[in-house]
């Protein structure tokens, strides 16, 4: 039976995911990897789960396993309108951030509208957009040219060589470069935009946190050509370094979502996230909600308060943040330890990520099959670009891989580069 006449138009806009290829092609326990992007099972409050589940049956009983509003449970609601100090009617529960994404995507956005991002960029996020039959566009280079001159601290992005050369490579050039980009996009581009999408903090995939200067350069864009901007957020409580810069929320509540996840905080199979964003935005996120899930799972949501309002969710992130800021260490030692000369890689003040930058020429996604044969694994990094380029780059994350695997793992990535390189 042909079966394609009952797909709909939106089908062939749907893309697979890379990442999750990897996933199904091979048994990554078994090799070194650094390509999915999974939290450390360490992390999980294993130990208080018991003990959580049981308060939150004995407090709510029945009323945990009933539906619940489309908005979230109240109580969730207002435990993170209180931690992040933003009114509860402004806070909707979502079912994870991913659907956050798409919420967004299916409010906001008609086939052919424009949505603006900055390479490389998330791959969830690609896929939800073009699903919508969304244009994604990047604005060239925006993530460094709209910084004004005043910021040069280091923000995580790569330096050119090993271990040395300035802090903040890019930054630092004026604002009339972000105007050039925004004036270099078609004119139907420049219409049909709708909203920037951005991860500010610790980037997945690039480990780049952007600073104040580029923060509030982007919402003057944003502010200058009426657009929303939707703030991804699911690792900004995971910070090991450095100072928290302002989110975008804070510098443009009239005009962003704020996405944040559990998934990185508590645990990703609770599939729970939330949107702070202005109400008229919620009303209308809402009732697609209704649509797509009638409600976020209520059980999860009652142990996340709890887990949330003892506590326990900040006690747990103390270990959490304890455990990524050693991994992290460790990576970067290693690159700086094994890899060659021309190579670079971004020093990520937090997140689950780093970035790592072959010498030119060199071709990651080439180089894969022979990376897995030898016992490796990373996501090459042309995927997260929205044209495919790139194709030197190579995201690896260091919060799944066992730390013991660390090291064979750069070894055998470092042998590779440097067998080509030759
Ligand atoms: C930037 C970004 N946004 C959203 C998500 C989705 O997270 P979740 O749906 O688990 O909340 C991820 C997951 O890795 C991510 O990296």
């Amino acid at each position: 039976m042909d079966y394609t006449k009952f797909f709909s138009a939106d089908v062939p806009s749907l893309m697979r995911s890379p990442v999750r290829e990897i996933f199904s092609r091979v048994d990554l326990s078994a090799i070194c990897s650094f390509a999915g992007g999974y939290p450390a099972a360490v992390t999980f409050p294993m130990a208080e789960l018991p003990s959580l589940t049981a308060r939150v049956l004995e407090k709510y009983g029945t009323k945990a396993l009933q539906y619940g509003a489309t908005q979230g449970v109240p109580e969730l609601r207002a435990a993170i309108a209180r931690r992040y100090g933003v009114p509860v009617r402004e806070v909707q529960i979502t079912t994870s951030s991913q659907q956050g994404i798409d919420v967004c995507s299916r409010v906001f956005l008609d086939p052919g509208n424009v949505v603006l991002v900055h390479n490389p960029v998330y791959l969830g996020a690609l896929q939800s957009f073009r699903s919508y039959r969304a244009e994604v566009v990047p604005i060239d280079d925006w993530r460094h040219s709209i910084a004004g001159d005043r910021d040069v601290q280091d923000c995580g992005h790569p330096r050119p060589h090993k271990g040395e050369g300035p802090a903040a490579v890019g930054c630092g050039r004026g604002r009339s470069e972000a105007e050039a980009s925004w004036t270099a996009l078609s004119p139907a581009a420049r219409k049909d935009a709708k909203f920037i999408y951005v991860i500010p903090d610790f980037n997945n995939p690039s480990g780049e946190t952007m600073t104040l200067a580029e923060r509030e350069a982007l919402v003057a864009l944003a502010r200058e050509r009426d657009l929303l901007i939707v703030e991804d957020s699911p690792y900004r409580e995971l910070r090991y370094s450095g100072t928290p810069v302002p989110t975008i929320r804070e510098l443009a509540p009239e005009r962003t979502l704020h996405l944040g996840s559990f998934s990185k905080i508590f645990a990703p199979g609770f599939r729970l996230g939330w949107i702070i964003a202005p109400e008229p935005l919620l009303e209308q996120i809402y009732i697609c909600k209704q649509a797509l899930d009638l409600c976020p799972p209520v059980l999860d949501q009652y142990l996340a308060t709890e887990f949330l309002e003892s506590g326990a969710l900040d006690r747990n992130l103390v270990h959490t943040r304890e455990e990524y800021r050693r991994r992290r260490d460790k990576m970067l030692s290693l690159l700086e330890q094994y890899m060659p000369e021309g190579t670079s890689w971004t020093r990520p003040e937090g997140g689950l990520f780093l970035w790592l930058t072959l010498p030119e020429g060199m071709d990651t996604v080439a180089l894969y099959d022979e990376a897995l044969s030898a016992g490796v694994a990373y996501v090459a990094g042309s995927f997260f670009y929205t044209d495919g380029s790139h194709r030197n780059t190579m995201r690896l994350n260091f919060s799944f891989i066992a730390e013991e695997k660390m090291e064979p793992g750069i070894r055998l990535l470092s042998d590779i580069v440097r067998r080509r390189d030759l």
